[in-house]
């Protein structure tokens, strides 16, 4: 079968298989090695090599024909806007954008902050970046001033690229005063912000100094060319998650990526170039970085660009309306954007209502996915589902089912695929013993890491080491645990670190405990994941008030809730609150996250020997049970 060849191809000789892959990209400089694997941590792909992403996934398209062929179709029901834009389209506005950041000092290696919402520009700007070889970091619009501040301190961009507004349900997402606060907050100062001012409203502006209005800018632009960059020139920086309150901004390379992408399109999901696919999920995820601008472009394929909820904009039918019309071959979602869609038309009447003809397979990942709402997207959908597993670290799926190399299209339930070539998957112990099937531990990868995994973490070569590399030496260490089948499916359980999946976004408990404890009135706080029927989970903080306090418990729980609001951002989904006499503790003070976890979510627990006052444990079932289920 095509899949095993080509993961022991992979596995055995790594260099044949990926010199094969990087044929189906266009370099400026053929690379002298194909892999460098003189550090394990750090195997330099394609060595030598020069090459341009925004070349890769707009220009080369022009010259091979593709002009006229749809690149983006921007669908936005929340602003009832429609719009096709043409690979020669992007590339006159690209082209000119790369001029307009030129112009204005950004040059190679100089990072840009994108804070954008659902819009072409934002692809305009990731693609614009590339172009001349300025890294971009795309922070999701759900972040809120403090953590983009942080983030900028981080990333010290020389620009920033918003836009006036971004349009949730209900409000209008003002993104100026997100960002003056944020650089209010921040150390680092960049010397421009380019606002690209949404038709249709007065235009806003920031001080003139720093302020620079797209429109203006773009009317008088000179069109700047792809500059060839090295193999290893950083893409882009996105920050994710972790245990760690340190930022940490995931480096992705320039040919790796490109190279699996490109791969990933026809392997993975099994596309011709000029079909069209959707990835509905936010730019600002790696999942949009990857599958809505990237990946697509570079195969030369048409992909959607969607400005809206699963539901609500209008209604449950919204998935379907949007594959149906725009003649969708392939869509890439999250289970909790599928179980959204079940909650309001549990039978898919709406959605029955769209005929789809063209569709062939629906993905799904970003966290775990429980097999009802698998089945109700098989029956729904009228495709077969396929669950795939990845993180932001890998860029791309680690598992999956290579539907492009034959794999069942009718895998197993519960399961995410099998390890996608290039990534050698093994479940270990904590010992690094290789645990037989079917029992649950560690998921880790062997290295060397395929083209596009992580570079590094910016500004932090150090940390990437320990995080990924150091407990399990010779392996990168996924953070996720889970089993193997006999027949070689994973099955993805749950985060082995401080991690909190909350509808399919990945949250730190950590950064949610800190943002809590600034409230004056809370002394101790735990933050863990409660189950969820819609989002999967949502975070729950367990927390100890001070004795003297004179508010109401009502009135704190409610500052508590905007004070995460204004730090870390609406994303959180942060509004479960429990007030307990005292949390658990180790001898060395740590909180054990992981036990309060199974006693919130009412599963068993063990209190570990190290714990100083194990009688608390009850005390918060008492409260928990009070609060959340009182019925029960
Ligand atoms: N800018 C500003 N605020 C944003 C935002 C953005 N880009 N995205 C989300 N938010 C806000 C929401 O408005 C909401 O605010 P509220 O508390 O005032 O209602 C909050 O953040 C939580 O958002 P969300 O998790 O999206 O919940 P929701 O209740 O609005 O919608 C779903 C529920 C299921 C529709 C939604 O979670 C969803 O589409 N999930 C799919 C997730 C996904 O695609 N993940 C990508 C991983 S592959
Ligand atoms: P992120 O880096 O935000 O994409 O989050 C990555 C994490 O989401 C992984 O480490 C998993 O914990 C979880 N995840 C992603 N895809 C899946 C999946 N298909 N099944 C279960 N968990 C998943």
């Amino acid at each position: 079968n095509a899949y095993d060849e080509a993961f022991r191809t992979a596995r055995d000789d790594p260099e044949q298989f990926w010199s094969e892959a990087a044929q189906n990209v266009t370099w400026f400089e053929p690379w002298s090695r194909t892999m460098d694997n003189g550090d394990a941590i750090f195997p330099k792909w394609y060595a030598g090599g020069k090459l341009n992403v925004c070349h890769n996934a707009v220009d080369r398209h022009v010259e091979s024909g593709r002009g006229d062929q749809p690149a983006i179709i921007y669908d936005s029901p929340v602003t009832g806007t429609k719009q096709t834009i043409t690979f020669r389209e992007l590339q006159e506005q690209v082209s000119r954008l790369a001029g307009v950041l030129v112009k204005h000092g950004v040059w190679k290696g100089d990072l840009v902050v994108i804070y954008m919402p659902m819009v072409p520009q934002a692809m305009f700007t990731m693609l614009a970046c590339a172009r001349i070889g300025a890294p971009h970091s795309l922070i999701f619009g759900g972040f809120a001033s403090k953590e983009l501040s942080v983030r900028i301190d981080h990333a010290k961009p020389k620009m920033i690229v918003t836009a006036s507004f971004g349009i949730e349900p209900g409000r209008r997402v003002e993104y100026i005063p997100l960002v003056e606060k944020a650089l209010e907050l921040s150390s680092h100062s960049p010397s421009k912000v380019l606002i690209y001012n949404r038709p249709g409203m007065e235009k806003v502006s920031m001080h003139p100094d720093l302020s620079l209005d797209w429109e203006e800018e773009m009317s008088t632009a000179r069109p700047h060319d792809c500059v060839s960059l090295p193999a290893s020139h950083p893409l882009y920086v996105l920050y994710t998650s972790g245990t760690t309150g340190t930022p940490k901004g995931v480096v992705r390379d320039t040919a790796g990526y490109a190279v699996m992408l490109t791969w990933t399109m026809a392997n993975i999901y099994g596309l011709k170039p000029g079909e069209v696919w959707w990835a509905a999920s936010d730019l600002g995820w790696v999942v949009g970085h990857s599958y809505i601008c990237y990946a697509p472009l570079l195969h030369g394929n048409t992909t959607i660009l969607y400005e809206g909820k699963p539901v609500g904009t209008p209604d449950a039918g919204a998935f379907f309306r949007v594959l149906s019309e725009h003649g969708c071959s392939s869509m890439f979602t999250a289970p909790t954007a599928i179980r959204a869609i079940r909650q309001q038309d549990t039978h898919s009447a709406i959605g029955a209502q769209y005929p789809l003809t063209r569709l062939k397979s629906l993905f799904l990942a970003g966290e775990r996915c429980d097999v009802e709402t698998l089945n109700w997207a098989k029956r729904s959908f009228g495709v077969p589902v396929l669950d795939h597993w990845w993180q932001t670290e890998s860029g791309s799926a680690i598992t999956s089912s290579c539907i492009g190399l034959g794999n069942s299209l009718s895998p197993p339930a519960g399961q995410a695929g099998k390890p996608v070539p290039g990534y050698n998957v093994t479940v270990i112990d904590d010992d690094m013993q290789e645990v037989t099937p079917r029992t649950l531990g560690n998921i880790v990868v062997r290295l060397p890491l395929p083209p596009g995994a992580a570079l590094s973490l910016w500004q932090n070569q150090e940390l990437f080491k320990e995080l990924y590399f150091t407990k399990f030496p010779g392996f990168y260490d996924t953070m996720d645990a889970g089993y193997v089948d006999e027949e070689g499916f994973l099955y993805i359980m749950s985060r082995s670190d401080d991690v909190i999946n909350v509808a399919g976004h990945r949250l730190s408990a950590g950064a949610l405990e800190e943002s809590v404890l600034l409230h004056p009135g809370v002394v101790d706080c735990a933050v863990v994941g409660l189950e969820d029927s819609l989002k999967g989970h949502v975070p729950l903080a367990l927390c100890v008030l001070r004795n003297d306090l004179k508010k109401s418990q009502g009135d704190v729980v409610k500052e508590m809730v905007s004070l995460v609001r204004e730090t870390i951002g609406p994303v959180a989904a942060f509004r479960k609150v429990v007030i307990v006499r005292g949390l658990p503790k180790t001898r060395s003070g740590k909180i054990p996250r992981s036990s309060l976890a199974n006693l919130v979510n009412g599963k068993p627990y063990t209190i570990s020997p190290t714990i100083e006052d194990p009688d608390v444990y009850k005390d918060i079932e008492k409260m928990v049970k009070q609060e959340l289920r009182p019925a029960g």
